[in-house]
């Protein structure tokens, strides 16, 4: 049986990868979109959502989410993303139009409406899903788990300390850390594992498929800040480990542990602390994600690929 999902994101290169890698793994059921701002603002992700949606034939409802964080101002990433936040390929506008639904209320009416429990998949900050546990509390028993891209049990990438997801929001990250759910957690030290090489974007572009074809030219564009600032082997494929993670956990390796969030530290802002011991009875909420079988995982992204036209 398939698992339905609701993913929250800010496309984003590796979001919509994210996104590719659900609407083609029949191990799930993508029931909602919602979108975020984080990578570029919210009128920018969300065009981009409906843009890579629509692309795929997808016939998800797409809502709007939070303009801006919390309480604090909006970050976002143009030197990752792009000016459009999704730079690269010309994808056509969208035909898939926006629900006139807010986030929140897209996020509560499936939930309300589903027989089954549901995991969400936030790849961005997590101000929409925060303003959902918040404004729902009811919902919670609806909720499978939460299993996210973001922060990281060692160093950041935005700050020395931070990920950028949780550095975006670090308010909304501490709800959602203390909801009392279980959180599946892909952070960097699993992301920064799931590197895509250049013999890996030339393996996708062979394909010769058109959806192949244009998440090769998401990886040209993404590669470009990634070569340049960091000493990888390729570019981190942060937001699709959560999706693969759902569809074939035995790619990765995973840990127990409580984390919280870090909201006041002036140079420690935005990190996830992780206790893997959980002294003085502090819960054990969270499996961090720490290993992947890379090639497995590059394979799991070509098979999808091959999937969809
Ligand atoms: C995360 O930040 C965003 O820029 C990416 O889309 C990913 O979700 C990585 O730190
Ligand atoms: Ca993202």
């Amino acid at each position: 049986m398939s698992i339905p999902v609701i993913m929250d994101c800010d496309p984003g290169h590796d979001d919509a990868i994210a996104l590719v890698l659900a609407v083609a793994s029949p191990e799930l059921e993508l029931l909602a979109v919602t979108t975020s701002a984080g990578n570029q603002t919210i009128e920018k992700t969300t065009l981009n959502a409906r843009k890579v949606l629509s692309f795929l034939g997808s016939k998800v409802p797409v809502a709007r989410g939070a303009p801006r964080p919390l309480f604090r101002d909006l970050i976002i990433a143009p030197q990752v993303h792009g000016e459009s936040g999704l730079d690269g390929p010309a994808l056509p506008e969208p035909t898939l139009p926006e629900s006139p639904l807010s986030a929140v209320e897209l996020m509560a009416k499936v939930l309300r409406e589903s027989d089954r429990k549901v995991t969400l998949v936030p790849t961005a900050a997590l101000t929409n899903v925060a303003t959902l546990l918040m404004t729902h509390p009811e919902l919670k028993e609806k909720i499978e788990r939460i299993c996210l891209m973001g922060g990281s049990a060692v160093g950041g990438n935005w700050t020395a300390a931070a990920e950028f997801n949780i550095l975006v929001d670090p308010e909304a990250a501490h709800i959602v850390f203390n909801a009392g759910l279980p959180v599946v957690m892909c952070g960097l030290d699993v992301t920064h594992k799931a590197l895509v090489t250049r013999a890996d974007v030339e393996r996708f572009r062979s394909i010769r498929k058109r959806t192949a074809i244009m998440v090769a030219e998401l990886l040209d564009f993404f590669k470009k800040f990634h070569e340049a600032q960091f000493d990888f082997a390729g570019s981190p494929l942060h937001d699709p480990c959560p999706i693969a993670f759902l569809v074939d956990p035995t790619l990765f390796t995973w840990k127990k542990a409580h984390v919280d969030v870090e909201c006041r530290g002036r140079h420690s802002i935005g990190a996830t602390v992780v206790d893997y011991k959980g002294g003085q009875g502090r819960e054990m909420n969270v499996d961090v994600v720490l290993g992947i079988d890379r090639l497995r995982f590059i394979d799991l992204i070509d098979a999808a690929l091959r999937r969809l036209d």
